[in-house]
């Protein structure tokens, strides 16, 4: 008996690219499962420092990471995200998570630890995955594969806008600054560096609005056969 695995997307790229609204406009219209590995990521480190595990305390780390008490609830409006029961959901968006995140996400056993966990999203009908690593090393065999970026001051303007919104007031020098080392963590790191999967397509967000983002994306989509 052959066992046919569920098609994935995957949508790779540096923070703040649009990643996140690509992945969800897809998985909606699809009608798929959805992984924001860079969630469980950003899970890691929290559930880290809530147990005062160091990042050099591997055995710790693993132990912990292995087994994760996340959960992933869907609501009206949002996805919430609950460790050990507890609603973590505005922390984990904070932007010190991230940094913390990426801070945890070079060490390989952690890695090996969440890569399982990963997997079980491929399900029926099929998953779209949003990270850094998702069609290099996660899922290598994907049906089809994103690598979306945009320059780092468009990055920074829109997250920007986004916490301004949200009534907090960061300075747009200071946050430029901030994504900028994020990614020189993320690219230039030993293990699972972020670069765009040899078959990846490459989409470029700076100069594109979302929608045209999201119509060029679909229009591969269906040329996979995917939809
Ligand atoms: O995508 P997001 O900004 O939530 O990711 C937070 C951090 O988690 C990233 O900066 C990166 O260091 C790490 N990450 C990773 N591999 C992934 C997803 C996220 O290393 N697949």
């Amino acid at each position: 008996m052959t066992t046919t695995k569920a098609p994935v997307i995957t949508v790779d790229g540096p923070s703040g690219a649009g990643k996140g609204t690509l992945a969800g406009l897809l998985t909606q219209k699809l009608g798929w499962q959805f992984l924001d590995s860079g969630a469980l990521y950003r899970v890691v480190a929290l559930a880290a420092k809530k147990h005062q595990i160091t990042s050099d305390d591997i055995p710790a780390l693993v132990r912990m990471t292995t087994a994760l008490d996340v959960r992933f609830e869907h609501q009206a409006e949002r996805v919430a995200i609950f460790l050990e029961g507890d609603d973590i959901t505005d922390q984990v968006r904070l932007e010190t998570t991230g940094n913390l995140a990426s801070k945890i996400a070079p060490i390989q056993e952690v890695r090996t630890a969440l890569g399982q966990r990963q997997q079980s999203f491929r399900q029926a009908p099929g998953l779209v995955a949003d990270g850094r690593d998702m069609g290099t090393i996660v899922f290598p065999d994907a049906e089809l594969k994103f690598y979306l970026t945009a320059s780092a001051e468009e990055r920074a303007k829109r997250r920007f806008l986004q916490l301004k919104e949200q009534g907090l007031n960061v300075s747009i020098a200071r946050l430029t600054e901030e994504i900028q080392e994020r990614d020189a963590r993320d690219m230039e790191r030993k293990v699972a560096p972020l670069v765009p999967a040899s078959d990846a397509i490459l989409l470029d967000s700076s100069v594109m609005s979302v929608e045209a983002v999201f119509e060029k994306a679909m229009s591969y989509v269906k040329a996979r056969e995917l939809a």
